[in-house]
């Protein structure tokens, strides 16, 4: 049987400058609705990518002395690393620059001229750059542009027209019959009204610069960037040459945006397909603006928050537990460092990671590491089973509507129910009666079935999260039992399996201790010690990391990374792979047949598609970046270094 499909898609970012978290915050969004999707057996295509045509990229490269191309090929390469850290899960990326999509905007182009709804005429009217959009006189707002409230420039040239009016009442009858196809329900009486106050026609080509698709038929016009970019959302999926994928995948699910762009998503795109002939998406969704304290985040403010940052100080799943939890269904979220660090340590390190560490505790303690078996059933039980149960469906639920908030608020429900469970069950006091071991084995198997389902639900938010608690809990051993469907059932941790104590899954940070704030003498004191303590380890804590000689059989620069070397290393009878950032200090060749230290026992990492099995030593020194690999001469390959 062939499975359901489920196609999701992002707003394809413009390449002018790096990503911030506002772009990360729909990123994540629709990564966790994927995620979600394919837990629940979807066959799931999620779609993100790159808008890269239009005059203000052509502006910036220019400014930077590089050709469109080259510029908006550096930044794209550093927006696919972003996603690779934020464990972003598309299944494919589209640039508007790629052959595969210019030939799909020619051929529509082409379609909606040939049958009349594109017409040649004169265009005069107010263009803000920034926002690639056109206005006419009386949609500015004092006179400037009436979405970023910036300047705008008087323009007169001739365009080609798209006859927007003729398909306004299909769309309104399609809006009315369809209550779901523009979410939220607020947003969607908006674009109700926008569309009675009557469409003007669309300028969709422009003669006053290059950079762009040529109109097919008339190379002085370059398609305007919106009818350009709307169509990745085809052309990816094979609309030209992959009838079978498009069949698979069109219409799509879920366009996911926030509410800037909703218009273009919810006026101008179903308008395109109703003009081609295609169906229209099942659902067009806008969510709110993630704020700063100070209002909106935006590169003139220099206030601009870089999610890369965050990933590397506080890890992937916090950061995108935050954003997913601020998503609260269409409403602006807000964003500070305080509050993720507080929502860290409140919901991530208390709540969930308490229930974690003081269920393994009690497991090693009372039964030997051990998860016991579950006897029996008494009201107590009944209701965290029955939580857990109304948590599942509620979660789902809420995920479906893409209620993102609602989501997260409900699986913390059934956290903070199992935390009182233990205070109600107080597992300590059922330890010291020997009559009571079967009732404090099966407390301890709901706690561990609890978690489970905790952990499950938060998998497409948090999806490291399993295989982390698995390091204590064991119990995700089979990939079977994180689908969603496991999620909605009692009973599928296995008793019996063993649990180790491990390092706290979410440590608590403290605020204070983070960087450029000012402390008091008492608290410096504090803080040096902490981190005197910190730095010292003791030789178990050393003895745990596995450092290996290790033979450089191979060696190649990495395909479009400067930095980076791919290592083949011989350790004793093994070969691995290691990608090392130390491509400017050796050619590849110097390193062939030297035996360098491996840190054998690092947490693998896919860099680029690659797997990196490990990380190999260097010495360098900032000063003038030289770079020096350890090596040994006598001792063979696959022996110990301590
Ligand atoms: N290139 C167009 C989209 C074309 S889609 C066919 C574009 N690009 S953009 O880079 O400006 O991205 C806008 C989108 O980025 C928003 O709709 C939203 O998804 C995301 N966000 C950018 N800043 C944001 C916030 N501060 N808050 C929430 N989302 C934000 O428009």
């Amino acid at each position: 049987m062939t499975k359901k499909s489920y196609y999701i898609t992002t707003p394809i970012y413009y390449p002018s400058d790096n990503l911030h978290i506002g772009h990360a915050y729909t990123t994540v969004a629709a990564d966790c609705m994927a995620r979600f999707k394919r837990m629940q057996g979807f066959d799931v295509c999620y779609l993100t990518g790159t808008d890269e045509h239009g005059q203000k990229i052509e502006k910036v490269a220019l400014e930077k002395d590089m050709t469109p191309q080259h510029y908006v090929d550096g930044i794209v390469e550093g927006i696919k690393l972003l996603w690779e850290a934020m464990l972003i899960s598309n299944n494919d990326f589209i640039r508007t620059t790629e052959k595969r999509h210019e030939e799909v905007v020619k051929n529509l182009f082409q379609k909606v001229y040939e049958q009349g709804d594109i017409y040649i005429s004169e265009y005069e009217g107010w263009y803000c750059t920034p926002c690639e959009t056109f206005f006419t006189e009386r949609q500015l707002s004092d006179g400037k542009c009436p979405d970023c409230g910036r300047d705008v420039e008087k323009l007169k040239e001739e365009s080609y027209f798209f006859n927007m009016a003729k398909y306004a009442d299909r769309l309104l009858e399609h809006i009315d019959s369809h209550p779901d196809f523009i979410q939220p329900e607020s947003r969607r009486n908006e674009v109700i009204n926008f569309i009675k106050n009557g469409l003007d026609d669309l300028c969709v080509s422009r003669t006053t610069f290059n950079w762009g698709v040529p109109v097919p038929f008339n190379d002085r016009h370059v398609v305007y960037v919106w009818f350009d970019a709307l169509i990745n959302y085809v052309s990816a999926i094979g609309y030209l040459d992959d009838k079978e994928k498009f069949d698979r995948y069109w219409p799509a699910n879920v366009h996911l945006m926030a509410k800037d762009i909703l218009r273009f998503h919810a006026i101008i795109w179903p308008i395109m397909l109703m003009a081609v002939g295609l169906p229209l998406p099942e659902k067009v969704f806008a969510h709110g603006w993630i704020m700063l304290e100070g209002g909106k985040m935006s590169k003139s403010k220099g206030n601009v928050i870089d999610p890369l940052q965050l990933v590397n100080k506080y890890g992937v799943d916090a950061v995108r537990y935050y954003l997913v939890k601020e998503l609260s269904f269409g409403q602006d979220g807000m964003y500070s460092e305080e509050m993720l660090v507080n929502r860290i340590n409140s919901d991530l390190a208390n709540d969930l990671g308490n229930l974690i560490s003081r269920t393994v505790a009690m497991i090693n303690r009372y039964f030997d590491s051990r998860i016991p078996e579950r006897i029996g059933e008494d009201a107590l039980d009944q209701e965290l089973i029955t939580t857990a149960l109304t948590v599942y469906s509620e979660a789902t639920e809420k995920l479906e509507k893409l209620d993102f908030a609602a989501y997260i608020q409900s699986v913390l429900k059934l956290i903070s129910r199992a935390n009182k469970y233990i205070d109600e069950t107080q597992p300590w006091l059922l330890a010291k009666d020997e009559d009571k071991q079967d009732r404090l084995g099966t407390v301890l198997y709901n706690l561990v079935e609890t978690i489970r389902i905790a952990i499950v639900l938060l998998a497409p938010a948090m999806p490291t999260l399993p295989e982390r608690a698995n390091q204590q809990l064991g119990i995700f051993e089979d990939p079977a039992i994180l689908t969603w469907e496991e999620a909605g059932k009692w009973g599928a941790a296995r008793a019996g399996t063993i649990v180790h104590k491990g390092k706290a899954l979410f440590p608590r940070i403290d605020l204070k201790y983070q960087d450029g704030e000012e402390n008091s003498d008492h608290e410096e004191l504090e803080k040096q010690k902490i981190e005197e303590d910190n730095n010292l380890i003791d030789i178990e804590e050393f003895a745990r990391m596995d450092l290996r000689v290790a033979t450089v059989i191979a060696c190649e620069k990495m395909k479009k990374a400067d930095k980076l070397l791919v290592l083949k290393l011989q350790v004793g009878e093994e070969e691995r792979t290691v990608i090392s950032g130390i491509a400017k200090a050796y050619e590849p060749e110097q390193l062939i047949g030297r035996n360098v230290v491996l840190v054998a026992n690092l947490k693998p990492v896919k860099l680029r598609g690659v797997l990196s099995q490990g990380m190999i030593l260097a010495a360098s020194d900032p000063q003038d970046n030289h770079i020096e690999v350890l090596t040994v001469e006598k001792i063979e390959s696959g022996n110990r270094v301590k």
